[in-house]
């Protein structure tokens, strides 16, 4: 959930006419396989960040190490203390009717040293207690493998950026689905990894704070991607025919319009942003979108570079992850008005540099207490088009969507929010065929927004961080959810 342009401190005054979105005749239902859930990450809400052998992860260290980057000065050691308060959470998710739960699993508590010489069954306990509630509560359980919280000790091997990372994350994934496997069905292997590898080994702005720029955060992508390949073909290999799951990886994106009808701009921003994770696995080619290959390589040559700084898949690696997952997950926020930017100057490479993206917002776009959440619910209609034509109809799960606020109990935005970016996924189903399966808002409650701490909130249920009992209090748009689960329809 990164800015993910060259900042613009003016904003434009012209009305949007694009290819995409247009489209308002109203439709407000949904089939009736479509499925209503709610998300988390385990680091948001868990707490609990040093019991019964949990080892730390980089946002433990991150957010001890450097309070100063909070910007409330707080930090996840008791957060909304879901590792206590697995009762208290099912009974939201009853009270909302939701059809599944997308949750995180700390690889911290599962293998605190994150390989297998440290498999700590208090973490196989607590997840399996979740799972077990889940089940009796005929919630579904989908799981997010790796939601930003990688452990400590692998980022002293390099985290992301070793090439033995996928190894280990394979022999995690091997654990999580030869315990958990036989009640969760729908696996997440990585959550957004354009939102971690940027900041995270790039720009050096979050946790592991790895200022590699313009070169950490291809090979932390890199790496994912491979990651992710590999916990797919395990699960097909050793699990599927028992176990019969789905296998999916989530990236985040924006829509872009252009003021001017330049749809290459357009595609060039999405296949920089969704692009970069999605176009490997779900495209023909199994490789990086070629507009990357090309500008990439010419601007490491110009800088003096024998390679390109966006590695490169060979033969085989192509082939591994070609079609490497049974869904492709979308976490949609909001979007943006792009123009080409200038060219990169030789100097300190980044991955922005490299995408040279002129972004701007509209005016008229009401804003959320979150400075870069704009309300744009015709960009989702507009991305889901996309994505369709693209990766030839993939099946989608929308598994974040959101808006926050002050933790206000009347939020009257989220409550439009939802109802409107519903409105065009309920279109892109009907009207446009898109194959979108599922809807997750993020989130179930408030929680710890990283580096925003809990000073903006996107939860459906309030959450009194005062309180030694963390309590829960439902929200205006927890009431309207759970009448639109209910009843299948806006109205
Ligand atoms: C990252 O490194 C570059 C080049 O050394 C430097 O210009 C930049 O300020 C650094 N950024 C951070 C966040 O430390
Ligand atoms: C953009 O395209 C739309 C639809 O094709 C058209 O109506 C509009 O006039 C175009 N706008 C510009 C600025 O070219
Ligand atoms: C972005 O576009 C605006 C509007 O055309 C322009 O004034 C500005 O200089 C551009 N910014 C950059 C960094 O290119
Ligand atoms: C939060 O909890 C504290 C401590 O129990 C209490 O004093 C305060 O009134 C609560 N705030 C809200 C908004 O409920």
């Amino acid at each position: 959930m990164q800015i993910k342009c060259i900042s613009v401190s003016y904003i434009l005054c012209l009305t949007f006419v694009g290819t995409y979105g247009s489209e308002n005749a109203p439709t407000n239902d949904f089939p009736a396989s479509f499925k209503f859930g709610v998300a988390t990450a385990a680091f948001q809400i868990e707490g609990g960040w040093k019991e019964d052998g949990k080892g730390p992860s980089i946002w433990d260290v991150g957010t001890h190490e450097h309070p100063n980057s909070v910007v409330d000065g707080t930090n996840a050691d008791i957060a909304d203390d879901s590792y206590h308060q697995i009762d208290r959470d099912i009974e939201m998710l009853r009270d909302l009717g939701v059809n599944f739960y997308r949750f995180s699993i700390a690889w911290t508590r599962i293998m605190p040293n994150g390989d297998r010489s440290s498999l700590n069954r208090f973490g196989i306990q607590y997840y399996n207690t979740l799972i077990d509630k889940l089940v009796a509560n005929s919630i579904e359980p989908m799981v997010t493998m790796y939601h930003y919280d990688l452990p400590y000790e692998l980022q002293k091997i390099g985290g992301l950026t070793n090439p033995l990372f996928p190894q280990y994350f394979e022999s995690y994934a091997n654990v999580l689905y030869s315990n958990f496997g036989d009640r969760v069905k729908l696996w997440i292997t990585f959550n957004e990894p354009s939102d971690y590898c940027v900041p995270g080994y790039g720009a050096g702005s979050e946790p592991p704070f790895v200022n590699a720029t313009g070169i950490g955060e291809y090979l932390c992508m890199h790496h994912s991607i491979i990651a992710h390949a590999r916990a797919f073909h395990l699960y097909k290999r050793d699990y599927f025919k028992q176990q019969g799951g789905k296998i999916g990886i989530v990236s985040s994106s924006r829509f872009y319009f252009s003021r001017t009808n330049d749809t290459g701009i357009v595609n060039r921003a999405l296949q920089f942003n969704l692009g970069w994770t999605m176009h490997p696995i779900f495209s023909k080619s199994g490789n990086y979108p070629e507009v990357m290959i090309r500008d990439i390589a010419s601007n490491s040559q110009m800088e003096g570079r024998e390679w390109s700084r966006l590695p490169e898949f060979d033969e085989f690696s192509i082939a591994y992850i070609r079609g490497a997952a049974d869904f492709l997950g979308l976490n949609y926020y909001t979007s943006r008005y792009v123009q080409l930017g200038p060219h990169a100057e030789t100097k300190n490479p980044s991955w922005e540099k490299d995408a040279r993206l002129n972004c701007s917002v509209d005016p008229s776009w009401k804003r959320a207490k979150t400075p870069w959440l704009y309300n744009v619910p015709e960009g989702l209609g507009g991305l889901l088009r996309w994505i369709k034509e693209e990766y030839n109809n993939v099946e989608v799960i929308i598994t974040e969507n959101g808006w926050s606020d002050d933790g206000r109990l009347n939020d009257q935005g989220r409550v439009d929010s939802l109802k409107e970016h519903l409105r065009y996924v309920s279109q892109a189903i009907k009207k446009h065929g898109c194959n979108v399966i599922a809807y997750s808002h993020w989130s179930l409650m408030d929680n710890f927004e990283w580096l925003k701490g809990y000073s903006e909130r996107f939860g459906l249920y309030y959450v009194n961080i005062s309180s030694p009992e963390r309590t829960r209090v439902p929200k205006k748009s927890s009431d309207v959810y759970k009448r639109i689960i209910a009843t299948r329809k806006l109205d």
